[in-house]
């Protein structure tokens, strides 16, 4: 007997530890001649202006339901209010449908914004490419997106990711990149303009900028939005103080459809995942409205429908870089349990401008009197990836801790962005996208595997290994 037991100890040492898989961390020595780290000067035509008296501009769309059966369109006419009515179709020039929405305007210290329209297209067939048109007249533009396939399990589903990104060369050749990957829908994990590193009217101007910058995509891709610290714009000596206001002017999110009380946090699902936006800037701790909507939002988590749970927020709760460091502890101390316990896919952030990759850890054994107070192995956690990458203008952050720690599985101080490419409810293919002198180069790349389905198949071949073992021991006792 003793025999038999000493096997089933070590067959499970054996798994267990095949299974936590954990290495040494990996620090890339990659240097890249960056572009210097400036904003595109506004007169550059990568900014222009669309010909035509009131021509929409800064045209963006974002998923505008629960399930991806609708989208917002959003667009700025710069002179006067114009027609907040989109035309759409699924032939192009030839639109059937209408859909009217509200159009509203701000002022930011003595800038005053041009007219910004938010229209909810509904209803839409799953899988399907509708052109639209906004505007009138000889100034009336087109463009098109493609709704996503109806929710399943094993849908296939490329997203891109993309964070901090701002209006440098470095970002253009972020958002080319992103558009060359095939990806069909942007995670974006905060900071999208910083407009906020100017002053006064400038800060309105360069909203404006970013929003014609980066139209050739979000025109036509949704953009899953969340907010940074950059979107807070609290800027009292311009008696500025309401936090999030250009953002949230700007920038709509679905949040009603999931029941959130703010758009700064809420949940969609498409293809075959579920898509959880935290806002790191918003009161998160027991009783607060983000507290209690995730709690209930997590338990609407349906893996058998919706393979894959991603969690997208600002801060990283896991970070090696000497920049921001710790500053997600507090996120930890309230919401890791819950990704433990709910099994979450991966979690993606931005806010340090460099890539990382963790291993599998948790460290929610940790409480103040435990002692437990380094993250260990854990099967059931998140992967943790940084791609606060995208190249805005204060630069890249390159001074990581040293040694790397045990959690930090791959971290490397360059511009880029991420692809997630879901193949069906256990395998996704995982990509980051080194930035690499105008070509993409697809740096860290590994199979991730659906928390839920893996982990259940996991239990059956460990539960068929045991067996097999302990029959053998018993034939050979
Ligand atoms: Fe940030």
């Amino acid at each position: 007997m003793k025999s038999l037991l000493f096997q089933l100890i070590l067959a499970s040492f054996v798994l267990s530890n095949f299974d936590n898989n954990v290495n040494a961390g990996h620090t890339s020595v990659f240097v890249r001649k960056e572009w210097p780290s400036e904003d595109i000067p506004l007169d550059h035509e990568i900014f222009s202006v669309p010909t035509g008296h009131n021509a929409p501009q800064q045209v963006h769309i974002t998923q505008g339901d629960y399930d991806g059966k609708a989208v917002i369109i959003s667009w700025v006419t710069p002179d006067e209010p114009g027609s907040s009515k989109v035309q759409y179709g699924t032939l192009k020039g030839k639109y059937e449908f209408t859909a009217e929405g509200k159009m509203t305007n701000y002022t930011f210290y003595k800038y005053n914004s041009g007219y910004i329209h938010h229209v909810l297209v509904d209803g839409l067939e799953y899988d399907t490419k509708f052109y639209y048109k906004i505007g009138t007249g000889d100034s009336a533009r087109e463009f098109w997106f493609q709704t996503p396939p109806k929710i399943g399990p094993d849908v296939p589903y490329k997203f891109g990711i993309i964070g901090d990104l701002g209006q440098t060369y470095n970002s253009l050749s972020t958002l080319e990149h992103y558009m060359q990957s095939g990806a069909q829908t942007v995670l974006f994990v905060g900071d999208l303009s910083y407009a906020d590193r100017y002053q006064y009217n400038d800060v309105g101007i360069r909203w404006d900028s970013w929003g014609r910058f980066v139209e050739k995509s979000t025109a036509y891709h949704p953009w899953i939005w969340s907010a940074g610290n950059h979107e807070i714009e609290y800027m009292p000596y311009m008696d500025e103080v309401v936090p999030f206001k250009s953002y949230l002017q700007r920038y709509p999110t679905p949040h009603l459809s999931c029941k959130s009380s703010s758009p700064m946090w809420y949940a969609i699902r498409r293809a075959s995942a579920h898509i959880i936006v935290l806002s790191s800037y918003s009161p998160f701790v027991k009783y607060t409205p983000q507290y209690e909507w995730l709690s209930e939002e997590l338990k609407k988590v349906d893996r058998e429908k919706t393979p894959w749970l991603i969690v997208l927020m600002h801060m990283p709760i896991y970070n090696s870089n000497e920049a921001h460091f710790m500053e997600g502890e507090s996120m930890r101390a309230v919401f890791e349990e819950w990704f433990v316990h709910h099994r979450v896919d991966v979690i993606f952030a931005g806010h340090v401008h460099a890539y990382e990759r963790s291993y599998r850890i948790s460290n929610i054994r940790y409480n103040v009197s435990s002692g437990e107070c380094y993250p260990v192995p854990d099967k059931s956690a998140p992967v943790y990836i940084t791609v606060g990458d995208g190249g805005n203008q204060e630069g890249l952050a390159g001074r990581f801790l040293d040694p790397q720690p045990e959690y930090s599985a791959f971290r490397e101080a360059s511009y880029g962005h991420s692809t997630l490419e879901i193949q069906n409810r256990t395998h996704a293919f995982y990509h980051w996208n080194r930035n690499d002198d105008g070509k993409k180069v697809a740096t860290d790349s590994f199979v991730l595997h659906n928390q839920y389905w893996s982990s259940n198949l996991r239990r059956r071949k460990l539960k068929k290994h045991h067996l097999s073992s302990v029959l053998k021991s018993i034939a050979s006792y």
